[in-house]
Parts: structure tokens; C-alpha cells; sequence
């Protein structure tokens, strides 16, 4: 039943090309970022809302709360239909925000921040790096865009993993960066 709910997301007919993760790839991801007792994971567009359960499933002693924003409704309404199923006894609360990123002034509080951004503009990755480094909490940020966003002198990258899609089998590399310092204005 899950499944194919799932798939739904993959047909939402809208300009983006809609991928996730194996979960061999988000637990190599996952390997890269420090472990604590708690943490909050966001996912910016969030889509399945599986992604997201995955990374707490890969982090089993820790704590965590999801948060996920999704600009397309259906996939927010499937998302929160599908996160009870995958939900790891470790994820303690988890919240969907059907919502633009781009209209946002401020993250929610969160340590590690997760995009699967290859299809995202220019105007919405400026916007979501500015979001990042002005989040006090934000620590560690994961994403596929590179270094033409995320400044050097802000943001050491601590590793680039190829990672494969779910059914396409295709490979795309995600970048684990952590945060020298918040931006000040
Ligand atoms: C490639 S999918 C990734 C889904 C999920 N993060 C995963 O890895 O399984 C990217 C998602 O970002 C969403 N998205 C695109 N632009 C967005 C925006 N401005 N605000 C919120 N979500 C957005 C799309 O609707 C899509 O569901």
C-alpha cells in the first residue's frame, strides 16, 4: 500500500524531476554527519516524506525530529499518509509544511539540513543557502549543489558521495558540508 502511494509522488504533474534516494546512500550520508543525543532533520522539499525517515533510521541512537516542507500539495498529503509507516522508533515528532521555501524568512530550528536540489533555480538555492547560514542551529547542510552556492569560506565540505536513485539506478553526487559560521548582517 505504501509503495504505491509512494509511486504517486513520482507522477505529481509539475515542472520537476522527482528522485529519491536509496537507503544505502542516505546511511553513507548519514555516516558523514557527528552524532548527538538529539537532533532535528530538515528536509527542503520533502516530496514522499520518506527521505526523511530514512535518515532517523540510520541515526538509531539518536533522537530525532523530522521536519519537511513540500511545495506541492499532493505530495504533502501522500507525505503525511506515508511517514507513519516508516516512522523508525527513534523519530520522536514529525511535521510536514505544505509551503514555498522561497516565501520563508527564517528555518525552522534544525541541525542537519537535507535538500535534493538538482532541479532547483538559482533564485531558490540563493534563497535556501541565506536561510541556512542565517539558522543559528543549523550545523550540518546536505545537498547535490556545489560551491558556486555554498561559499568555502563559510562552509567546509567534509565529503562528496556519489549516490544512486531509487528505480533509475541513476548516480548523482551529494555534498556533506558543515557550517564555519552564521552570517551576520
Ligand atoms: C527530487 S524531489 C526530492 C524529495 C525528497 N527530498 C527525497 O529526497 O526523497 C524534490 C522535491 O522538492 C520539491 N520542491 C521544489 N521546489 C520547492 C520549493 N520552492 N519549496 C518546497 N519544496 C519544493 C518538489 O516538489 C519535490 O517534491
Amino acid at each position: 500500500m505504501c509503495n504505491s502511494l509512494r509511486e504517486l509522488c513520482y507522477n505529481v504533474p509539475d515542472q520537476s524531476i522527482y528522485g529519491e534516494l536509496t537507503d544505502g546512500s542516505i546511511a553513507k550520508l548519514v555516516s558523514y554527519v557527528k552524532q548527538f543525543s538529539s537532533v532535528t532533520i530538515l528536509d527542503i522539499g520533502s516530496g514522499s516524506g520518506a527521505t526523511l525517515c530514512a535518515f532517523a533510521k540510520h541515526m538509531p541512537k539518536t533522537s530525532c525530529d523530522l521536519v519537511g516542507v513540500e511545495i506541492s500539495q499532493i505530495r504533502a498529503t501522500i507525505s503525511r499518509q506515508i511517514i507513519p509507516h516508516y516512522l523508525p522508533p527513534n523519530a520522536k515528532k514529525w511535521l510536514i509544511i505544505e509551503d514555498n521555501v522561497l516565501t520563508w524568512s527564517a528555518l525552522p530550528p534544525c541541525n542537519i539540513s537535507f535538500s535534493f536540489d538538482t532541479t532547483f533555480t538559482k533564485a531558490l538555492m540563493t534563497h535556501i543557502v541565506t536561510l541556512q547560514l542565517n539558522c543559528p542551529e543549523l550545523q550540518f547542510v546536505i545537498s547535490s549543489k556545489g560551491s558556486r552556492y555554498y561559499d568555502t569560506s563559510l562552509w567546509s565540505i567534509i565529503t562528496t558521495v556519489p549516490c544512486k536513485l531509487k528505480g533509475s539506478g541513476q548516480t548523482i553526487s551529494f555534498h556533506v558540508r558543515i557550517k564555519k559560521k552564521t552570517l551576520k548582517h
